[in-house]
């Protein structure tokens, strides 16, 4: 049985183990997206930590807007030394690392820069899109990343082409999964047209829950933040995941709804019954986030699910040595409690610490 503090291979890159840093964003970044001493502080600190696999922060793949203030960006070639040098240092721990491109909203060119959503796109605007992610990607190879995530979650604009909710267009790209996926699918073979050997993966967040539930939420929180037909039926989701790996993609990150009124419901490694909803209908390397606290069922869920990467957010923003100390003799479960106060700070860091 393969352990997990073990190397391993995700999507043709080997891993020196089953750990992953979930996409999270500091908020240190200059706005033009260069990096300050602190961020180097940070990845230095993670790489040093022992977590096999690091992927970076929501990064802007267009300069014309910014996805959520301070974030990384990599939509100029200005940028590369920055980013190289951030690479350049998790490598030396023997880490890999991905950044999460990402675009906020799509950001017309020209003199009045109009921002429009996914039913105003035209055929232009779509291949701007795909243009720009290709070339994000581009400069991510050129810096030395060992893949690009491309961010499906939390509501950004790739996410919202593939929610009905969002998406009414009457085209191609809006209707079917398949053609709510066309978008992505463009950018995926884009990629790998100029870097067919890239690994190209996506995070997508599902908020798949019975509509009852997510009803009675709604009442208990009185917030109606996700509308209730945001939220898609389990096998839609692995549908999607499906869909997106027999067209190119390499890896896929699963969680669900990791929204505030979940809080308090947290339980370890919580979503793994959407990452074998995914596992049944095809066999992409998936990583499983969200409140991934106890070594032994980690292991536990590789032996028995099929499910071999991990991904880890809040407990390496309190623990960022984690997975040395897994590594070594003590194996309890991370001290991370799951309050999301490290949201709140300054550079996200932990509230108790
Ligand atoms: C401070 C903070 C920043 C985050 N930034 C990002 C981000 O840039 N992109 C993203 O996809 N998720 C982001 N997340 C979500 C995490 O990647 C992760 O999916 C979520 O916290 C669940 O995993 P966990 O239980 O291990 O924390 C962030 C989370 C935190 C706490």
């Amino acid at each position: 049985m393969v352990r997990l503090m073990e190397p391993g291979e995700l999507a043709g890159l080997s891993v020196k183990n089953h750990l992953v840093r979930s996409a999270t964003w500091l908020g240190l970044c200059r706005p033009d997206g260069s990096l300050p001493p602190e961020v180097y502080e940070i990845y230095g600190r993670l790489a040093k930590g022992g977590v096999g696999t690091i992927i970076t922060e929501l990064t802007d793949v267009c300069g014309r807007n910014n996805a959520i203030g301070n974030n990384m960006r990599l939509y100029s070639d200005a940028l590369l030394p920055d980013y190289r040098k951030l690479v350049d240092m998790v490598h030396e721990c023997g880490a890999k690392i991905i950044p999460q491109l990402n675009m906020y909203q799509y950001v017309r060119p020209g003199i009045f820069r109009r921002m429009v959503d996914v039913d105003g796109l035209t055929a232009a605007d779509l291949a701007d899109i795909r243009d720009l992610y290709v070339a994000a990607a581009v400069r991510a190879k050129e810096c030395g990343f060992d893949a690009v995530q491309l961010h499906l979650a939390y509501g950004w604009l790739l996410y919202r082409f593939l929610s009905p909710y969002y998406n009414h267009r009457r085209d191609e790209y809006g209707g079917s999964v398949e053609n709510r996926c066309r978008l992505i699918v463009d950018i995926i073979e884009g990629i790998k047209a100029v870097l067919p050997a890239f690994p190209v993966g996506a995070k997508f967040s599902f908020y798949a829950k019975p509509v009852e539930e997510i009803r009675r939420l709604m009442r208990q929180q009185n917030v109606a933040a996700i509308p209730l037909s945001a939220y898609y039926a389990t096998e839609e989701c692995a549908a999607i995941c499906q869909y997106l790996y027999e067209n190119g993609l390499d890896f896929i990150e699963v969680l669900g709804d990791h929204s505030p009124w979940e809080h308090g419901n947290h339980y370890d490694s919580c979503y793994l019954p959407l990452a074998k909803a995914v596992r049944a209908v095809c066999s992409i390397p998936i990583v499983l986030t969200g409140c991934n606290n106890d070594p032994d069922k980690l292991e536990q869920i590789m032996a028995d699910d099929g499910i071999a990467f991990f991904g880890l957010s809040w407990a390496l923003i309190r623990e960022p040595e984690l997975p040395a100390r897994w590594a070594q003799a003590d194996r309890s479960p991370a001290t991370c409690i799951h309050c999301d106060g490290c949201y709140q700070t300054v550079a996200h860091a932990c509230r108790f610490l």
